[in-house]
């Protein structure tokens, strides 16, 4: 059965886990000695681990092949399976943004009395919990605060600032990062080269940058190339990602760079009409003029590169031009991005 690679690479265990290594090292010391709290709070950037932890904690904790806890639950037993298709009658996931109101959190603590049915906890995943209501999460709190001993709640929220400070408080919080560049590029790898999928190293960089952090987004984007049926190139991750692509932003620094208004106004308007944005592009020529001042200032800073066109063009490019003309440029472009938002109404 067809699952797309995001789904089929979910983390199974703590290891399988990229980044987040504070809370791997958390996590795993909590389990191996015994130190569960009753009431866990994941919160970060979409696509970092969130919902894939609390499964694995929940697998840890109601792992049937293990007498205690483990850090390596077996992915085998029926509670890890069910956990895993959330079908699980002790571990329930539930989308707080559809079950937001103050009877659900009433049904939820009437069940939290029962006892598990077939293992040692009843957890629940409340994902998106930020969208309980205010009487919702208020009816929650003194079951938090004290729930009945096999209990626990994990609670996962990409948006902190909106759940009731008094919710957090007792909650034990784990922030999870946006994961950097070169983890998501790693993943990258071993996950195209395990599906056999091609695509050229350049064009994973890029994949990864435009994604803000997010694996999810990132294994998405690779998915939906992937049935190009041919080598990834960076064009083509440019035109199904949206963003602009390397040679398009090229184009646009050297007709910028040799004045050659025409040019600039006609690429403006190619891009305009292939259904890009003026501020997508002022945003990607922006980046690409961060990127060179820094070229421009250090060596070995392939890493530091965030913009659409990659280290070595970004290198060829530095040659021709001096640093106070880059600086000139991205003060222009800010400014122009400025007055971009603040016009109401503009044609283009
Ligand atoms: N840290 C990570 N390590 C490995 N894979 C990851 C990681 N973060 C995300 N992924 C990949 O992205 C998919 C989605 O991750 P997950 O559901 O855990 O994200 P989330 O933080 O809950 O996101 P959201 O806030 O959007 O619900 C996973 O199935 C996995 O393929
Ligand atoms: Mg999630
Ligand atoms: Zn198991």
């Amino acid at each position: 059965m067809y699952q797309p690679l995001h789904l089929k690479y979910r983390p199974k265990n703590l290891q399988e886990l990229v980044g987040q290594d504070t809370i791997k090292t958390t996590l795993t010391n909590a389990i191996t000695s015994d130190k569960i709290a009753q009431a866990y709070l994941f919160t970060g950037p979409r696509g970092t681990g969130k919902t894939s932890t609390a499964r694995i904690l929940a697998k840890s904790l109601n792992c049937l092949n293990s007498k205690k806890l483990t850090a390596t639950p077996c992915g085998e037993c029926s509670s890890c399976k069910t956990i895993d298709s959330c079908s699980s009658l002790d571990v329930t996931e539930i989308d707080a943004a559809s079950h937001n109101g103050v009877d659900d959190a009433r049904e939820l603590i009437q069940h939290s009395n029962f006892a598990p049915a077939m293992s040692p906890y009843r957890i629940w995943i409340l994902d998106e919990c930020h969208q309980l209501s205010t009487s919702a999460q208020n009816a929650l709190l003194k079951c938090l605060e004290e729930p009945p001993a096999h209990v626990v709640f994990i609670l996962c929220t990409t948006e902190a600032h909106k759940v009731l400070p008094t919710i957090i408080s007792r909650c034990q919080t784990f922030n999870f990062r946006a994961l950097s560049v070169d983890a998501i590029v790693g993943q990258l790898h071993k996950i195209s080269s395990t599906e056999s999928i091609e695509i050229a190293s350049e064009a994973m960089r890029v994949i990864a940058r435009t994604c803000d952090g997010g694996l999810r987004d990132a294994l998405q984007l690779l998915s939906q190339l992937s049935l190009l049926n041919s080598e990834i190139t960076l064009t083509q991750v440019a035109e199904v990602s949206g963003s602009i692509s390397e040679q398009d932003s090229i184009a646009l620094l050297k007709a910028i760079h040799s004045g050659d208004t025409l040019s600039v106004l006609q690429s403006s308007r190619t891009l305009i009409d292939s259904g890009k944005t003026p501020k997508l592009i002022l945003s990607s020529l922006l980046a690409a003029m961060r990127d060179l001042l820094i070229v421009k200032s250090t060596r070995h800073c392939q890493n530091l590169i965030a913009g659409p066109v990659g280290y070595s063009q970004l290198r060829s490019l530095a040659l021709h031009l001096d640093f106070e003309t880059i600086d000139a440029a991205c003060t222009q472009l800010q400014k122009s991005e400025f007055q971009l938002r603040t016009r109401a109404s503009v044609q283009y």
